[in-house]
């Protein structure tokens, strides 16, 4: 049985998109159904200056295929020498729609992240003045705590009393992965999260049961089911403090398949499928555009798209390319483990 549903054109605010030949090779991937997305930082070296912002910009620009008017949304990767001044006016000129904080040495390529909160303060305040999105990869990098219990005591120990010191700042806690960080975000002023398209759908089991799945492995990690069900439950309740950030990030397969693999999962190709799929088994397909489409320019502050989508269930199973080849090597596309009957028509 045939069916539809047609949708504004969705955002995706959380996307690595990568340099040279991997940038080129997959940026196609997120621009067929993305009118935008908030683009991560974190090159090596990492987008730490408007110049720098302004030059990725312009490469991302001539990477897209002919004809696309996909919009890339520029963020700045704060370190503890960012200049507030160089932030406030690469934000009020639209050059950026957000600055990124990534805690030293939580992820990918974080090494120039912030260690000492103080000294990062002006520019937070200067952000705060001027109505800059802070973006936040919500985990303590403390060897001393768990993996599993990192966002949760990132929440506690960091993001709080940061909060509590400049109440004003608009905060994205990205890719939430715990019920923590959806009952913190759910009590609190200032403040949405994001949620990936593969924490709506695996949990810890899928990375580690019957073997090793080394695309399922991303930061933060994915959690206990009971995690996974209240991200869930987030996702669909059309609430504006959720909304869709896929973090879809790019590895090439060696890297993936290693003895110490890279962090990250690719669902950039078929993230509106699986969604759509997740949506119509929870009975919500009717808050998919809110989550894909609304709050997030809600959030920050931006007008919601005027394209649509259609989205459209077919009888037979979708197949979508299991790798996209890049000029850098194959990338594995996420694979959610069940047939997907919903494409982009
Ligand atoms: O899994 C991840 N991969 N998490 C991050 O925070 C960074 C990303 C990457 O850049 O590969
Ligand atoms: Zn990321």
């Amino acid at each position: 049985m045939a069916r539809t549903l047609t949708i504004t054109r969705p955002d995706d605010w959380h996307l690595h998109l990568r340099d040279g030949a991997m940038l080129k090779g997959i940026l196609p991937e997120t621009a067929r159904d993305f009118a935008r997305a908030i683009i991560m930082p974190n090159l090596v070296p990492p987008v730490v200056t408007a110049k720098h912002a302004a030059a990725y910009r312009n490469r991302i620009m001539a990477a897209l295929p002919k004809g696309s008017d996909f919009q890339p949304l520029m963020t700045l990767y704060l370190t503890e020498e960012t200049d507030p001044a160089d932030v406030a006016s690469a934000f009020t000129g639209g050059l950026i729609t957000a600055v990124k904080l990534y805690p030293a040495g939580a992820t990918t390529h974080s090494a120039s992240g912030v260690k000492d909160f103080n000294r990062v303060m002006p520019v937070l305040e200067k952000m705060a003045e001027v109505g800059c999105t802070l973006c936040v990869h919500g985990e303590v990098t403390d060897p001393d705590i768990d993996i599993f219990d990192r966002e949760a005591v990132f929440i506690d120990r960091i993001l709080d009393p940061l909060r509590r010191r400049i109440p004003e700042l608009r905060i994205t806690m990205e890719h939430m992965t715990t019920k923590d960080a959806v009952d913190y975000i759910a009590a609190e002023e200032n403040i949405a999260g994001s949620i990936t398209t593969h924490h709506l759908i695996i949990n810890r089991n899928h990375i580690l049961v019957g073997g090793i799945k080394p695309h399922y492995y991303c930061l933060p990690v994915a959690k206990r089911e009971l995690h996974r069900q209240a991200l869930l439950a987030a996702a669909t309740s059309g609430e504006a403090k959720y909304f869709l950030g896929t973090d879809s990030a790019p590895h090439t397969d060696p890297n993936k398949e290693s003895a110490c693999g890279c962090a990250g999962v690719f669902s950039a190709t078929n993230t509106m499928p699986c969604l759509a799929h997740v949506y119509e088994a929870e009975n919500a397909l009717d808050k998919l555009e809110s989550f894909a489409s609304q709050n997030g320019p809600a959030h920050y502050r931006l007008p919601v798209n005027s394209g649509k989508i259609v989205l459209a269930k077919q009888d037979d199973p979708v197949t979508f390319p299991a790798k996209i080849e890049t000029g850098e090597g194959s990338v594995t596309v996420f694979d959610p483990g069940f047939p997907i009957h919903w494409r982009v028509a």
